[in-house]
């Protein structure tokens, strides 16, 4: 009975074709595209957050409208959420969290938006093989929140607040348009990023969907709306990576677990996400990486949950690493 209510679930969400998965030969196209949603369906009561989404944020995730002829800053927001080492495999990584300020010289408010996970990172990466759900259960929205005020102290001290530009006040309006669609339509959190290997030619299987890339969509869309954009600093964000050969498809939910004839794979992927804890500090999640580590080494093998749908990734060496890289502004 949960089994078919959470198929019933996933059926409300209406795909909207944008970008085709398939090239015009037929070939599958890499990366394959994030998948957007017409609209952001309800949240399944089971999934619950530690810390309430985006507390004091409007309601309705409204913007505030400003006078076309006001002058907007635009600051480069990025702070450590978490640190940790473990030996040569993943080196020392630091989990930065991103995002863009504004502040209106005609009022002198001041606004910080960013993306992130709506029940916090571990349930993003990991889903819960719950005894009475067949399929593994993932609570993986995430979103915008635009709210006013930027902790100065909270960005700058261990971290990074540089104003990076100027935007019309018009320009400020029709971005706040452009993050309303950008919030309904792109509704699920991914945090891995799978490429062929770690060289500068490498083929790029699935791009995450995080903070980060929340920020490089905005700066791309605001330099769109005739912004120019430019950091002092080297502008370097958090990556996860996978490494692995060409991926496979393998179906959805109702495909993979709905299926008599799939029964081996659809128990394969229970047992491979059985080993994960969803449930996570920050320090579970770094428990979680590393057992994620050493299982993909030993079984060089690697279950991708994408678009609300699982792809086989045959790993390879190095299998996963967290970098912090250079992304240079739009
Ligand atoms: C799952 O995949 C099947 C085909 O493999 C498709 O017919 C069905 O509509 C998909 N379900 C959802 C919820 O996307
Ligand atoms: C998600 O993660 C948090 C810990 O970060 C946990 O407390 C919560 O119960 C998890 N599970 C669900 C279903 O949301
Ligand atoms: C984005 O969607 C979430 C979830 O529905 C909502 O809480 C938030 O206010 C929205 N943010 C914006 C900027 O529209
Ligand atoms: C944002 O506004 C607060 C309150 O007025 C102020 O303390 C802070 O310095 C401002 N920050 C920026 C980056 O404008
Ligand atoms: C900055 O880092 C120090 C040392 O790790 C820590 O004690 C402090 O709370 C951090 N500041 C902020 C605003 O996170
Ligand atoms: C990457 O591709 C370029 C152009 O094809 C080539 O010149 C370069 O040698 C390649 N680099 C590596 C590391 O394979
Ligand atoms: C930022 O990225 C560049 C290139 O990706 C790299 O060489 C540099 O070491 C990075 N900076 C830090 C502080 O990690």
């Amino acid at each position: 009975m949960a089994h078919a209510l959470t198929l019933l679930c996933l059926n409300v969400l209406l795909v909207v074709p944008v970008a085709a998965q398939f090239t015009s030969n037929g070939e599958q196209r890499w990366p394959v595209p994030y998948r957007r949603f017409d609209r952001r369906p309800a949240v399944d009561s089971y999934c619950e957050a530690v810390y309430p989404f985006c507390p004091t944020g409007d309601r309705d995730g409204r913007v505030p409208s400003v006078r076309d002829r006001d002058v907007i800053s635009v600051y480069r927001l990025q702070t450590p959420v978490w640190e940790f080492k473990y030996g040569d495999l993943l080196g020392k990584a630091h989990i930065m969290h991103d995002a863009v300020g504004f502040s209106s010289s005609e009022s002198g408010a001041n606004y910080t938006m960013e993306w992130y996970e709506l029940f916090q990172l571990g349930n993003c990466t990991f889903p819960h093989v719950r005894p009475e759900v067949f399929a593994p259960f993932w609570c993986n929205q995430g979103a915008a929140c635009f709210f006013e005020g930027i902790d100065d102290v909270h960005w700058s001290q261990n971290g990074t607040l540089e104003k990076i530009g100027e935007l019309a006040g018009s320009q400020f309006n029709d971005m706040a348009q452009w993050v309303q669609d950008d919030n309904n339509t792109g509704i699920y959190y991914e945090t891995w990023t799978v490429r062929s290997d770690p060289g500068p030619n490498a083929t790029v299987w699935f791009e995450s969907y995080d903070c980060s890339q929340f920020v490089h969509r905005t700066y791309r869309k605001l330099t769109e709306l005739g912004a120019k954009l430019s950091s002092r600093s080297q502008t370097n964000y958090t990556k996860i990576y996978l490494y692995s050969g060409e991926p496979t498809y393998l179906g959805n939910d109702s495909a993979i677990f709905g299926q008599p004839a799939l029964k081996n794979l659809a128990v394969d992927i229970r047992n491979f996400y059985h080993t994960f804890r969803p449930h996570q500090s920050f320090a579970d999640f770094a428990v979680s990486l590393l057992e994620a580590y050493e299982k993909v080494v030993l079984e060089k093998s690697f279950y991708l949950y994408y678009n609300f749908e699982y792809w086989h990734l045959p790993m390879k060496p190095p299998y996963m690493r967290i970098t912090y890289e250079e992304v240079p502004l739009p």
